[in-house]
């Protein structure tokens, strides 16, 4: 009987989306038990990132997922290393928007990048929601106001 296969990743997973679902089903995929680091807010904070969702939430949504074993916080770049070793890991996979930079791990586990699903971010989604904000809805109501009296001014003149 070969030994149980353990897969590691990272990463923040904020307003979970299909990019992050089809990743963790890849992950699953790969081994017998899949472990998710899942970024703290105050390690966010630190990169200079805020996520939407709390760190409570995006782990336990996270750890909802099918094929997800075990939930643990990222709070440090620095973890990986001790993570890989304490937790028995075999391999260490990321998304390819990190290729290359995890490849000095490679002499405690198998290091693999996937392609990420197209055409979808938090980032992205961030920005769709950020046109909703009641700031933004009332530049837009300053504009369209503004646009209204230009089309009575010209009407008016003709
Ligand atoms: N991921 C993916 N496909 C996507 C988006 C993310 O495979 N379309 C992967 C990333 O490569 C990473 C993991 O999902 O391994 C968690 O990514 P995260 O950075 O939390 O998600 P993003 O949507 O990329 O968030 P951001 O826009 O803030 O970078």
């Amino acid at each position: 009987m070969t030994a149980p296969r353990t897969v590691l990743t990272y990463g923040t997973f904020d307003l979970f989306h299909i990019g992050h679902l089809r990743l963790i089903e890849r992950l699953a995929a790969l081994g017998d038990r899949l472990i998710v680091a899942v970024s703290t807010d105050e390690f966010n904070a630190g990169k200079g990132k805020k996520s939407v969702v709390s760190y409570e939430d995006r782990s336990a949504i996270v750890g909802a997922i099918r094929g997800v074993d075990l939930v643990i916080p990222e709070g440090s770049w620095e973890q990986k290393r001790s993570d890989i070793i304490n937790h028995g890991v075999d391999l260490f996979v990321m998304g390819d928007d990190w290729a290359g930079k995890f490849d000095d791990l490679a002499d405690v586990c198998e290091v693999k990048y996937l392609p990420r699903t197209s055409g979808v971010s938090s980032t992205d989604i961030k920005e769709m929601l950020r046109t909703l904000d009641p700031i933004h809805i009332e530049e837009m109501q300053t504009a369209l106001g503004t646009l209204t009296r230009l089309l009575e001014h010209y009407r008016d003149l003709t």
